[in-house]
């Protein structure tokens, strides 16, 4: 191997050796420099998955959907991003038919015992944004386990959206607000972005710098409504269960062609404006 290949593959992570020849090419052409600190997903499109492929219920679509989490996680803890936020069950999810409703909380739960493995290996630490209280009480004893578990590792956060809608989360962070400033530790003076930024239940992760939805839908479905205000969108076609590796590359590499301007002007110094 040349030195410039050497150098090219330094920072790669020791899983891509078993990769295919696609994704190492996709890997290639990333810059290790400008990866997102923070990815979140809008896992959509798992009752269309079911239904072209002929199942009757669209929970084959949720279980098949579990595959991609899992390589979702486990891509990202690969290439050292801070934390992954996945969209699991909003608060609007709970008008879903019952039925659908407790098999999702069954693979929820499931997923939360099976996936302890595969968190420690990869060094994951697993938290939620939401209303965790709001769950069945197996899904949540198994919750809190796999979060004490994981309390230790030191890469990725896995972060679940469980019960979770942006307006409610942005609203309980104002009661915050509003029960510090009657304790007297908050006066509305001492009350910025950042004080807000850090009664959200995403305190202290960065923002989302890319933010995904699947299944094509243009819509942000009350996700994460204060903290994408910068985020890079990347909406794909391809259905949830569908989504994987090689999608995530692109939607890294799409990511890596924009360019971020945060309401500036670009390549201005403020001294030129
Ligand atoms: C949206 O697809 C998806 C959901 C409401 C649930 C997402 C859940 C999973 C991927 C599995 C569970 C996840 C974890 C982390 C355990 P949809 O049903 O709205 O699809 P459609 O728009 O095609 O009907």
């Amino acid at each position: 191997m040349s030195e410039t290949a050497t150098d090219i593959h330094a920072w790669w992570p020791e899983a891509a050796a078993e990769w295919p020849e696609s994704d190492r090419d996709r890997l290639a052409r990333l810059d290790p420099e400008r990866l997102p600190a923070h990815v979140a997903i809008i896992m959509d499109g798992n009752g269309r998955w079911a239904r072209q492929r002929g199942f009757m219920d669209r929970i084959r679509g949720h279980e098949a959907g579990i595959e991609s989490v899992r390589e979702a996680a486990r891509t990202c803890a690969q290439l050292r991003l801070k934390a992954l936020t996945l969209y699991a069950f909003s608060k609007e999810n709970w008008q879903r038919p019952v039925r659908e409703v407790t098999a999702l909380m069954a693979l929820l739960t499931r997923f939360l015992v099976n996936e302890r493995g595969e968190l420690m290996d990869n060094d994951i630490r697993l938290r939620t944004v939401g209303v965790p209280a709001d769950l069945p009480d197996g899904a949540r004893r198994e919750l809190e386990e796999s979060i004490c578990l994981t309390a230790g590792n030191r890469g990725l956060v896995l972060n679940l959206a469980l019960s979770y809608g942006g307006r409610d989360e942005i609203v309980r962070a104002a009661r915050r607000a509003m029960d510090m400033a009657r304790g007297g530790e908050l006066s509305p003076e001492g009350l910025d972005e950042t004080a807000f930024a850090g009664l959200l239940d995403t305190a202290g992760l960065p923002e989302p710098d890319l933010l995904i939805r699947t299944s094509g839908e243009m819509r942000v479905s009350n996700f994460l409504l204060w903290q994408i205000a910068y985020a890079e969108i990347h909406v794909t076609g391809v259905l949830w269960p569908d989504f994987r590796r090689p999608q995530l590359l692109e939607a890294l590499l799409d990511y890596q062609r924009r360019e971020r301007r945060y309401g500036r002007v670009p390549n201005a110094s403020p001294e030129e404006s």
